[in-house]
């Protein structure tokens, strides 16, 4: 079994983990749950112990369904991240609320859901501009005394939001976007993680499915993909056309596109975990033939740079380049 230790925290993961935000009918339509259960099911199977959900994929849906398909896996082989945000109007809109009363009351909720008695990884899902640092602080603290979670982590903070938050609280791990097509972060929060033996477990590897390599550029799309620049007209065509041209290099490693793209992902010294979003077996059995794989070097750049905007530049851009 592949595994690899997150930052300061004990626990010790697969690098790719099953990503469950597919279970939030507002953004990708309504899926079957039991190809998710199936499909987590298999994860475990083939040596995945990591599962990654929120609170707000689905309201609590995501949560639940994760919940049912772990009763019969053993609870302590397993790693279970989820996350915290949202206040939940009945009306189907949210709004931010990360005071301490309001975290006490979700976790609680969460932990039903999944039918656990501690979240090993409990996640702001995003930064709550009216919340002080302190009083998050202190809130996960209590949890973490009450033995409903085991580690406090971050997601979607910027680098100086993780700086600041660290001031108040040990969080462990941290979990921001990052693919080929959009390395963020590589400039500042990736860099400083590294130094700070903070956890990196980043999500949308695939760019939402783009990198997969299963789209023509034809495609047209009825979730929250119809919307995103990235998955419309040319450009959408453009990054096919180059997602394709991998497929030399793939099978060179006998890997397919997609396990070609996640072994360059996770070849980053930053990051110990890529978040695969996954709908069905067929899917993470796909994502866990890349265990023990890597590239060469020159084969890693040729990837990032036929994606991607290319190597790393120098600050100012406007430099010469040798
Ligand atoms: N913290 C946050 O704010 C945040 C935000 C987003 C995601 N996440 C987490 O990260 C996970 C991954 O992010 P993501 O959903 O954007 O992931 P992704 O891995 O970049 O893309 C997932 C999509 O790729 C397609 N796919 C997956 N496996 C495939 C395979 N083997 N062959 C062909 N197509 C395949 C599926 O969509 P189609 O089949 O429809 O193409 C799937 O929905 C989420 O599930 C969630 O747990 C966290």
């Amino acid at each position: 079994m592949e595994r690899v230790v997150l930052g300061q925290s004990e626990l010790s993961v697969s690098p790719v983990a099953f990503g469950t935000w597919q279970l939030s009918p507002r953004f990708w339509g309504e899926q079957s749950k039991s190809d998710a259960i199936a499909a987590m099911k298999t994860a475990f199977d083939r040596g995945i112990n990591f599962f990654d959900t929120a609170e707000a994929y689905g309201d609590g849906h995501a949560e639940t369904v994760l919940g049912e398909a772990i009763q019969e896996l053993p609870r302590d082989e397993l790693v279970i991240a989820t996350k915290v945000f949202n206040h939940f109007n009945p009306d189907g809109s949210r709004y931010p609320d990360l005071s301490p009363e309001h975290i006490a009351e979700r976790c609680e909720l969460s932990l039903k859901r999944l039918g656990i008695e501690t979240i090993d990884l409990y996640f702001l899902h995003l930064f709550d501009p009216l919340t002080p640092f302190a009083d998050i602080a202190g809130a996960l603290e209590k949890l973490k005394e009450q033995g409903k979670v085991r580690n406090f982590a971050l997601s979607n903070h910027s680098v100086e939001q993780c700086r600041a938050q660290r001031q108040f609280a040990p969080y462990t791990v941290v979990q921001p976007s990052f693919s080929l097509v959009n390395p963020a972060g590589e400039a500042d929060l990736l860099p400083y993680c590294q130094s700070e033996n903070i956890g990196v477990m980043i999500y949308s590897p695939m760019h939402k499915g783009l990198l997969t390599g299963k789209y023509t550029g034809e495609e047209t799309f009825t979730d929250f993909r119809q919307n995103d620049p990235d998955f419309k007209g040319e450009r959408f065509k453009e990054l096919c056309a180059k997602v394709q041209s991998l497929k030399p290099i793939a099978d060179r490693y006998g890997l397919t596109i997609y396990q070609l793209v996640l072994a360059a992902t996770l070849m980053h010294p930053s990051i110990q975990v890529a978040i695969c979003g996954i709908k069905t077996p067929s899917q993470i059995e796909e994502a866990t033939g890349v265990f023990g794989k890597r590239l060469s070097r020159e084969d890693y750049f040729a990837v990032r740079n036929t994606v991607g905007p290319g190597s790393p530049k120098p600050p100012d851009a406007s430099g010469s380049r040798k």
